[in-house]
Protein backbone atom coordinates (compact mmCIF):
# COMPACT_ATOMS: atom_id res chain seq x y z
CA UNK A 1 0.00 0.00 0.00
CA UNK A 2 1.75 3.08 -0.89
CA UNK A 3 -0.89 5.48 0.29
CA UNK A 4 -3.65 5.39 3.72
CA UNK A 5 -6.00 8.22 4.31
CA UNK A 6 -7.61 7.66 7.97
CA UNK A 7 -10.30 9.67 9.36
CA UNK A 8 -9.46 12.93 6.91
CA UNK A 9 -10.61 15.89 7.79
CA UNK A 10 -10.26 19.21 6.69
CA UNK A 11 -11.98 22.24 7.61
CA UNK A 12 -11.59 25.91 6.82
CA UNK A 13 -12.21 28.70 9.02
CA UNK A 14 -14.92 31.21 6.62
CA UNK A 15 -16.35 34.84 7.34
CA UNK A 16 -19.43 32.22 7.15
CA UNK A 17 -18.66 29.23 9.11
CA UNK A 18 -16.53 26.36 9.31
CA UNK A 19 -16.49 24.68 6.28
CA UNK A 20 -16.65 21.51 6.53
CA UNK A 21 -14.63 20.86 2.58
CA UNK A 22 -13.16 17.01 3.88
CA UNK A 23 -15.25 15.34 6.60
CA UNK A 24 -13.76 11.79 7.50
CA UNK A 25 -12.47 10.62 4.28
CA UNK A 26 -10.84 7.10 4.64
CA UNK A 27 -9.05 5.64 1.62
CA UNK A 28 -5.93 3.27 0.27
CA UNK A 29 -4.08 3.52 -3.14
CA UNK A 30 -1.93 1.09 -4.25
CA UNK A 31 1.54 0.97 -6.39
CA UNK A 32 1.20 0.97 -9.69
CA UNK A 33 -3.16 2.16 -10.04
CA UNK A 34 -4.79 4.89 -11.40
CA UNK A 35 -7.40 6.32 -9.17
CA UNK A 36 -10.16 9.10 -10.37
CA UNK A 37 -11.62 11.03 -7.38
CA UNK A 38 -15.01 12.52 -8.94
CA UNK A 39 -17.84 14.75 -7.51
CA UNK A 40 -19.50 17.60 -8.24
CA UNK A 41 -17.80 21.37 -8.12
CA UNK A 42 -16.93 22.30 -4.70
CA UNK A 43 -16.91 18.24 -2.91
CA UNK A 44 -13.51 18.57 -1.76
CA UNK A 45 -11.30 17.10 -4.43
CA UNK A 46 -9.08 19.91 -4.67
CA UNK A 47 -8.95 19.97 -0.78
CA UNK A 48 -8.01 16.02 -0.47
CA UNK A 49 -5.39 16.38 -3.16
CA UNK A 50 -3.95 19.31 -1.50
CA UNK A 51 -4.06 17.87 2.15
CA UNK A 52 -2.08 15.25 0.95
CA UNK A 53 0.77 16.97 0.45
CA UNK A 54 0.24 19.57 3.09
CA UNK A 55 -0.33 22.91 1.18
CA UNK A 56 -3.88 23.33 2.33
CA UNK A 57 -5.32 26.08 4.16
CA UNK A 58 -7.39 24.82 6.79
CA UNK A 59 -7.37 23.06 9.77
CA UNK A 60 -6.35 19.09 9.04
CA UNK A 61 -7.11 16.06 11.17
CA UNK A 62 -6.94 12.21 10.86
CA UNK A 63 -3.63 10.15 8.96
CA UNK A 64 -1.80 10.49 6.03
CA UNK A 65 0.35 7.13 5.50
CA UNK A 66 2.88 7.65 2.86
CA UNK A 67 5.11 4.45 2.43
CA UNK A 68 4.20 4.00 6.30
CA UNK A 69 5.19 7.46 7.25
CA UNK A 70 2.34 9.71 8.80
CA UNK A 71 2.46 13.17 6.40
CA UNK A 72 0.65 15.26 8.75
CA UNK A 73 3.45 14.79 11.54
CA UNK A 74 6.33 15.22 9.66
CA UNK A 75 8.22 18.66 10.03
CA UNK A 76 8.14 21.63 7.46
CA UNK A 77 11.53 20.70 6.37
CA UNK A 78 10.79 16.84 5.46
CA UNK A 79 7.58 17.90 4.02
CA UNK A 80 9.68 20.08 1.34
CA UNK A 81 11.45 16.67 0.54
CA UNK A 82 8.65 14.43 0.01
CA UNK A 83 6.45 17.16 -1.98
CA UNK A 84 8.03 17.05 -5.68
CA UNK A 85 10.66 14.24 -4.98
CA UNK A 86 8.00 11.65 -3.64
CA UNK A 87 4.59 13.03 -4.46
CA UNK A 88 4.08 15.26 -7.67
CA UNK A 89 1.08 17.48 -8.30
CA UNK A 90 -0.69 18.83 -11.43
CA UNK A 91 -2.27 21.81 -10.13
CA UNK A 92 -6.06 22.75 -11.15
CA UNK A 93 -4.95 26.09 -12.87
CA UNK A 94 -1.54 25.69 -14.90
CA UNK A 95 -0.63 29.18 -14.75
CA UNK A 96 -0.17 29.71 -10.95
CA UNK A 97 2.29 27.27 -10.89
CA UNK A 98 4.30 28.40 -13.76
CA UNK A 99 6.52 31.48 -13.26
CA UNK A 100 5.61 33.74 -16.70
CA UNK A 101 8.87 35.42 -16.81
CA UNK A 102 11.09 32.29 -17.17
CA UNK A 103 12.08 29.36 -19.74
CA UNK A 104 10.52 25.96 -18.99
CA UNK A 105 12.99 24.44 -19.64
CA UNK A 106 14.65 26.80 -17.12
CA UNK A 107 12.01 26.11 -14.82
CA UNK A 108 12.11 22.49 -14.51
CA UNK A 109 15.56 22.43 -14.01
CA UNK A 110 15.58 24.57 -10.99
CA UNK A 111 13.34 22.28 -9.45
CA UNK A 112 15.46 19.31 -10.08
CA UNK A 113 18.57 21.19 -9.10
CA UNK A 114 16.80 22.49 -5.72
CA UNK A 115 16.17 18.61 -4.96
CA UNK A 116 18.95 16.98 -6.23
CA UNK A 117 22.87 16.70 -6.60
CA UNK A 118 23.23 17.50 -10.28
CA UNK A 119 24.89 20.28 -12.61
CA UNK A 120 22.36 22.22 -14.84
CA UNK A 121 23.59 20.40 -18.03
CA UNK A 122 22.82 17.30 -16.76
CA UNK A 123 19.06 18.72 -15.37
CA UNK A 124 18.74 20.16 -18.67
CA UNK A 125 19.66 16.55 -20.69
CA UNK A 126 16.87 15.45 -18.03
CA UNK A 127 14.01 18.07 -19.03
CA UNK A 128 14.62 17.40 -22.82
CA UNK A 129 13.94 13.70 -22.14
CA UNK A 130 11.22 14.49 -19.56
CA UNK A 131 9.47 16.70 -22.81
CA UNK A 132 9.70 14.51 -25.07
CA UNK A 133 8.30 11.89 -22.60
CA UNK A 134 5.23 13.60 -22.56
CA UNK A 135 4.86 14.23 -25.99
CA UNK A 136 6.62 17.92 -26.72
CA UNK A 137 9.36 18.71 -29.02
CA UNK A 138 12.84 19.64 -26.84
CA UNK A 139 13.20 22.61 -28.25
CA UNK A 140 10.37 24.20 -26.59
CA UNK A 141 12.96 24.30 -23.52
CA UNK A 142 13.47 27.55 -25.17
CA UNK A 143 9.89 28.67 -24.78
CA UNK A 144 7.90 30.97 -22.15
CA UNK A 145 4.59 29.56 -21.13
CA UNK A 146 2.63 32.20 -22.96
CA UNK A 147 4.31 30.73 -25.93
CA UNK A 148 2.36 27.34 -25.62
CA UNK A 149 -1.13 26.61 -26.01
CA UNK A 150 -3.16 25.10 -23.13
CA UNK A 151 -2.62 21.97 -23.65
CA UNK A 152 1.50 21.75 -24.62
CA UNK A 153 0.96 23.99 -20.96
CA UNK A 154 -0.72 21.03 -19.18
CA UNK A 155 2.55 18.82 -20.75
CA UNK A 156 4.66 21.44 -19.01
CA UNK A 157 3.31 21.01 -16.05
CA UNK A 158 2.94 16.76 -16.09
CA UNK A 159 6.89 16.82 -16.68
CA UNK A 160 7.08 19.49 -14.25
CA UNK A 161 5.29 17.09 -11.77
CA UNK A 162 7.41 13.88 -12.92
CA UNK A 163 10.84 15.72 -12.60
CA UNK A 164 11.83 14.44 -9.89
CA UNK A 165 10.28 10.92 -10.21
CA UNK A 166 7.81 10.57 -7.74
CA UNK A 167 6.23 7.40 -6.47
CA UNK A 168 2.88 9.11 -6.58
CA UNK A 169 1.10 11.54 -9.17
CA UNK A 170 -1.49 14.24 -7.99
CA UNK A 171 -3.67 15.44 -10.95
CA UNK A 172 -5.98 17.61 -10.23
CA UNK A 173 -8.26 18.43 -12.99
CA UNK A 174 -5.71 18.03 -15.72
CA UNK A 175 -7.56 18.24 -18.44
CA UNK A 176 -10.36 20.37 -18.37
CA UNK A 177 -10.90 22.95 -21.04
CA UNK A 178 -8.93 20.64 -23.33
CA UNK A 179 -10.57 19.49 -26.21
CA UNK A 180 -11.36 16.08 -26.36
CA UNK A 181 -8.10 14.86 -28.51
CA UNK A 182 -5.40 16.64 -26.30
CA UNK A 183 -7.44 15.42 -23.45
CA UNK A 184 -6.82 11.28 -24.70
CA UNK A 185 -3.34 12.46 -25.44
CA UNK A 186 -3.13 13.89 -21.61
CA UNK A 187 -4.10 11.00 -20.32
CA UNK A 188 -2.51 8.23 -22.35
CA UNK A 189 0.49 9.70 -20.35
CA UNK A 190 -0.91 9.64 -17.17
CA UNK A 191 -1.44 5.78 -17.98
CA UNK A 192 2.46 5.61 -19.18
CA UNK A 193 3.37 6.74 -15.95
CA UNK A 194 1.33 4.82 -14.14
CA UNK A 195 2.70 1.73 -16.57
CA UNK A 196 5.71 2.31 -14.70
CA UNK A 197 4.50 1.35 -11.80
CA UNK A 198 3.83 4.82 -9.91
CA UNK A 199 0.59 5.46 -8.59
CA UNK A 200 -1.98 8.17 -10.04
CA UNK A 201 -4.70 9.99 -8.59
CA UNK A 202 -6.98 11.68 -11.48
CA UNK A 203 -8.93 14.36 -9.66
CA UNK A 204 -12.05 15.33 -12.39
CA UNK A 205 -15.28 16.24 -12.28
CA UNK A 206 -15.86 13.99 -15.72
CA UNK A 207 -17.14 10.86 -14.35
CA UNK A 208 -17.12 9.41 -18.06
CA UNK A 209 -13.39 9.97 -18.19
CA UNK A 210 -12.30 8.68 -15.06
CA UNK A 211 -14.46 5.40 -15.92
CA UNK A 212 -12.34 5.00 -19.32
CA UNK A 213 -8.85 4.77 -18.02
CA UNK A 214 -9.14 4.50 -13.88
CA UNK A 215 -8.35 1.11 -12.16
CA UNK A 216 -10.80 2.03 -9.42
CA UNK A 217 -12.81 5.34 -8.63
CA UNK A 218 -13.69 7.17 -5.49
CA UNK A 219 -16.88 9.14 -5.82
CA UNK A 220 -17.05 12.47 -2.99
CA UNK A 221 -20.59 14.28 -2.39
CA UNK A 222 -20.34 17.63 0.34
CA UNK A 223 -17.00 16.73 1.80
CA UNK A 224 -17.83 12.93 2.16
CA UNK A 225 -16.22 9.85 0.13
CA UNK A 226 -19.56 7.94 -0.28
CA UNK A 227 -18.44 4.88 -2.29
CA UNK A 228 -15.24 3.41 -3.52
CA UNK A 229 -14.38 0.09 -5.87
CA UNK A 230 -13.19 -0.97 -9.08
CA UNK A 231 -14.12 1.20 -12.29
CA UNK A 232 -15.77 -2.09 -14.02
CA UNK A 233 -17.80 -2.73 -10.86
CA UNK A 234 -19.15 0.43 -9.81
CA UNK A 235 -19.64 1.29 -13.70
CA UNK A 236 -21.92 -1.62 -13.96
CA UNK A 237 -23.25 -1.69 -10.77
CA UNK A 238 -23.48 1.35 -9.04
CA UNK A 239 -24.34 1.10 -5.40
CA UNK A 240 -24.65 4.59 -3.67
CA UNK A 241 -27.71 6.66 -5.01
CA UNK A 242 -25.40 9.79 -5.79
CA UNK A 243 -23.54 7.29 -8.03
CA UNK A 244 -26.33 6.33 -9.92
CA UNK A 245 -27.49 9.83 -9.96
CA UNK A 246 -23.84 11.05 -11.84
CA UNK A 247 -23.65 7.87 -14.25
CA UNK A 248 -27.31 8.67 -15.30
CA UNK A 249 -26.12 12.52 -15.84
CA UNK A 250 -23.70 11.53 -18.54
CA UNK A 251 -24.89 10.57 -21.91
CA UNK A 252 -23.25 7.11 -23.46
CA UNK A 253 -21.27 7.24 -26.38
CA UNK A 254 -23.90 5.92 -28.71
CA UNK A 255 -26.50 8.09 -27.24
CA UNK A 256 -28.71 5.05 -26.65
CA UNK A 257 -29.79 5.87 -23.29
CA UNK A 258 -31.88 8.36 -21.56
CA UNK A 259 -29.95 11.74 -19.87
CA UNK A 260 -31.25 12.44 -16.79
CA UNK A 261 -30.10 15.30 -15.05
CA UNK A 262 -29.67 15.08 -11.47
CA UNK A 263 -32.03 17.68 -9.76
CA UNK A 264 -30.85 19.50 -6.85
CA UNK A 265 -27.69 21.06 -6.06
CA UNK A 266 -24.44 20.35 -3.29
CA UNK A 267 -25.04 21.80 0.00
CA UNK A 268 -23.57 24.73 1.76
CA UNK A 269 -20.58 22.76 3.75
CA UNK A 270 -20.40 25.67 6.51
CA UNK A 271 -24.32 24.29 7.27
CA UNK A 272 -24.25 20.59 5.60
CA UNK A 273 -27.91 18.69 6.19
CA UNK A 274 -27.92 16.56 9.05
CA UNK A 275 -28.12 12.72 8.54
CA UNK A 276 -26.66 11.44 5.28
CA UNK A 277 -25.78 14.89 3.41
CA UNK A 278 -27.04 13.50 0.43
CA UNK A 279 -30.96 12.98 1.38
CA UNK A 280 -32.23 16.58 0.32
CA UNK A 281 -31.46 15.19 -3.16
CA UNK A 282 -31.78 10.83 -3.08
CA UNK A 283 -34.57 9.43 -4.47
CA UNK A 284 -34.97 6.76 -2.07
CA UNK A 285 -33.93 8.79 1.70
CA UNK A 286 -36.15 7.84 4.10
CA UNK A 287 -36.44 8.43 8.17
CA UNK A 288 -33.30 7.33 9.40
CA UNK A 289 -31.55 8.99 6.12
CA UNK A 290 -32.59 12.53 7.38
CA UNK A 291 -32.04 11.52 10.87
CA UNK A 292 -28.39 9.95 11.40
CA UNK A 293 -24.88 9.97 9.55
CA UNK A 294 -25.06 6.38 7.87
CA UNK A 295 -21.61 4.35 8.01
CA UNK A 296 -19.09 3.81 5.60
CA UNK A 297 -20.18 -0.26 4.90
CA UNK A 298 -17.32 -2.18 3.47
CA UNK A 299 -18.64 -4.99 1.03
CA UNK A 300 -15.31 -6.83 -0.41
CA UNK A 301 -13.13 -4.60 -1.93
CA UNK A 302 -16.00 -1.88 -2.98
CA UNK A 303 -16.96 0.75 0.10
CA UNK A 304 -20.44 2.39 -0.02
CA UNK A 305 -21.89 5.12 2.39
CA UNK A 306 -25.62 4.83 2.65
CA UNK A 307 -28.10 3.82 4.89
CA UNK A 308 -29.75 1.25 2.46
CA UNK A 309 -26.68 -0.71 2.34
CA UNK A 310 -25.55 -0.86 6.46
CA UNK A 311 -29.18 -2.18 6.81
CA UNK A 312 -28.59 -4.44 4.15
CA UNK A 313 -25.35 -5.97 5.10
CA UNK A 314 -26.36 -6.25 8.78
CA UNK A 315 -29.91 -8.60 7.78
N1 LIG B 1 -9.13 28.43 1.22
C1 LIG B 1 -10.44 28.19 1.42
N2 LIG B 1 -11.12 28.84 2.38
C2 LIG B 1 -12.43 28.58 2.61
N3 LIG B 1 -13.16 27.68 1.92
C3 LIG B 1 -12.53 27.00 0.95
C4 LIG B 1 -11.14 27.22 0.63
N4 LIG B 1 -10.80 26.40 -0.38
C5 LIG B 1 -11.92 25.69 -0.69
N5 LIG B 1 -12.96 26.05 0.10
C6 LIG B 1 -14.33 25.47 0.10
O1 LIG B 1 -14.19 24.08 0.35
C7 LIG B 1 -15.12 23.33 -0.40
C8 LIG B 1 -14.38 22.31 -1.24
O2 LIG B 1 -13.60 22.99 -2.21
P1 LIG B 1 -12.63 22.23 -3.22
O3 LIG B 1 -11.89 23.24 -3.97
O4 LIG B 1 -11.86 21.20 -2.48
O5 LIG B 1 -13.69 21.49 -4.17
P2 LIG B 1 -13.49 20.72 -5.56
O6 LIG B 1 -14.23 19.44 -5.43
O7 LIG B 1 -12.05 20.67 -5.90
O8 LIG B 1 -14.29 21.65 -6.58
P3 LIG B 1 -13.99 21.96 -8.15
O9 LIG B 1 -14.51 20.76 -8.91
O10 LIG B 1 -14.80 23.18 -8.41
O11 LIG B 1 -12.51 22.16 -8.32
C9 LIG B 1 -15.91 24.35 -1.21
O12 LIG B 1 -17.08 24.61 -0.51
C10 LIG B 1 -15.01 25.55 -1.24
O13 LIG B 1 -15.76 26.74 -1.35
MG1 LIG C 1 -10.94 21.42 -7.45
Amino acid sequence: MLLEIEDLKVYYRSKKGTVKAVDGVSLRIDRGEMVGIVGESGCGKSTLAYSIIRLVQGEVRGKILFDGVNLLELSEEKMRRIRGKEIGMVFQDPMTSLDPLEKIGDQIVETITEHENVDEETAMRRVRELLLKVGLPEDRVESYPHQLSGGQRQRVMIALAIALNPKLLIADEPTTALDVIVQERIMDILEGIKREGKSVILITHDLALASERCDRIAVMYAGWLVEMGKTSEIVKDPLHPYTKGLMDSIPDLWMKKEVKPMPGNPPDLTDPPKGCRFHPRCPLADDVCRREEPPTVNLGDRIVRCWRWANASEG
